[in-house]
């Protein structure tokens, strides 16, 4: 190698450097929008397009005070980098408001652009799609109430259950010496099968608190959901609700424990009939329909540490029922909440904790009075 090559800086960019470039901004997925000196948007990239819901076409040589209009945090950056020529970054609860959808939540990082010569030529800011992390911050918090609980459960359902044990041996003694002929039988009857619920419960919240590892096998999805799916339509026959399964048949076996997802699809199913039981929002013939479908993600997770990525399948469960309204979506996987007369409020717990155990994700989207969907996600092999 030539001596003067060993100190070479790094080459200015050159024709296919400059296409580097663009084609790694095109395919970045961070937002990247830069300013010339006066405010105006020289550069949207498709990130941005995406997250802002608007075309580039549409947003060079818009000022940047129209692009964040009323949006104090994100104009100040701007202006910081601008004028003061600093760099300067924002990850506090930081929303980017969207005239056609929903306020995001990013993280934004706002920087001068100097030119060759060293003066400032504008200035770039980055904003990164928080909202899947958000999500697993939703996920974890809810995790770390269940390990609370799981401690507190695991001790106070031990004492419970001994002096269930002995309430429920008296009451059979009593049903004994009563004898089968007795009008007093009815009340032992239910004295018994009261203690009997109360253990169900405990054992339920001792399985949340402590539960089995899952048994992995080969799993057929498709027959969970279509026995669960018979099941619940003949449970809820009187209520006319419509069920419909759309499975994609092309989904292998997943590696999983069978009865903990039948445990997990049931719950989920149920809550969706329920929703809609619990709706005066009927329309046509049918009070309202539960949707159950499957399909191959597009996204691969790795599940384990240096594991291998696998495919994920997604499974929905939509309803047209009552919806949940926004203050209540975070306590809903709180473990006894429930808005329910019968309801004991550990489905939801007992899902999320089944799928956390098989390394998936349970995400929620709902409007009041339009319906729920539950999408949960769950690897293909472990
Ligand atoms: N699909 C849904 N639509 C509307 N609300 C729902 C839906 N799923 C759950 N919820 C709300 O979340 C609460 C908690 O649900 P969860 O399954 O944990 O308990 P529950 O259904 O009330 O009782 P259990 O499952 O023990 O019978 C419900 O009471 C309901 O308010
Ligand atoms: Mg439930």
């Amino acid at each position: 190698m030539p001596p003067e090559a060993v100190n070479q800086k790094p080459a200015a960019p050159t024709n296919s450097g400059s296409a580097l470039y663009a084609m790694i901004l095109e395919n970045i997925d961070r937002a990247v929008i830069a300013f010339n000196q006066a405010g105006r948007i020289t550069l949207f990239n498709p990130a941005a397009e995406a997250l802002m819901k608007r075309s580039s076409r549409q947003m060079i040589d818009q000022h940047y005070q129209g692009l964040f209009k009323d949006q104090k945090t994100l104009l100040y950056l701007v202006k910081v980098a601008l004028e003061e020529g600093r760099s300067i970054t924002d990850d506090e609860g930081l929303y980017l408001q969207r005239s056609d959808a929903a306020p995001l939540p990013v993280n934004a990082y706002a920087a001068p652009i100097f030119a060759n010569v060293g003066n400032q030529d504008g200035a770039v800011i980055i904003l990164r799609d928080l909202s899947q992390i958000k999500e697993l911050e939703g996920t974890l918090r809810r995790a770390d109430k269940l390990s609370i609980l799981g401690t507190l459960a695991a001790g106070l359902a031990h004492e419970i259950k001994n002096p269930l044990g002995g309430i429920k041996g008296a009451a059979q003694l009593l049903s004994m010496e009563l004898g089968e002929e007795s009008g007093l039988q009815d009340y032992t009857q239910i004295m018994i099968k009261e203690v009997e619920r109360i253990n169900f419960i405990i054992e339920e919240l001792m399985d949340l608190g402590n539960p089995r590892s899952p048994e992995i096998d080969n799993v057929d999805l498709s027959q969970i959901l279509g026995d669960i799916i018979l099941l619940q339509r003949e449970a809820v026959r009187s209520q006319n609700i419509k069920f419909t399964l759309k499975l994609d048949p092309s989904i292998p076996p997943i590696q999983a424990d069978g009865d903990l997802l039948t445990r997990l699809f049931l719950n989920l199913i149920k809550n969706a009939g329920e929703a809609i039981s619990n709706t005066d929002n009927h329309t046509d013939s049918h009070t309202g329909e539960v949707t159950v479908g499957t399909r191959i993600a597009s996204n691969y997770h790795i599940t384990s540490p240096g594991g291998r990525p696998s495919p994920m399948v997604d499974i929905t469960i939509s309803d047209t029922g009552c919806g949940i309204a926004p203050e209540e979506m975070d306590r809903i996987f709180t473990p006894y909440f429930t808005t329910k007369s019968k309801g004991s409020g550990l489905g939801l717990a007992i899902s999320q904790k089944i799928v956390e155990d098989h390394h998936g994700l349970l995400k929620i989207e709902s409007s009041p009075k339009k319906g729920t969907s539950i999408i949960v996600s769950l690897p293909l092999h472990c």
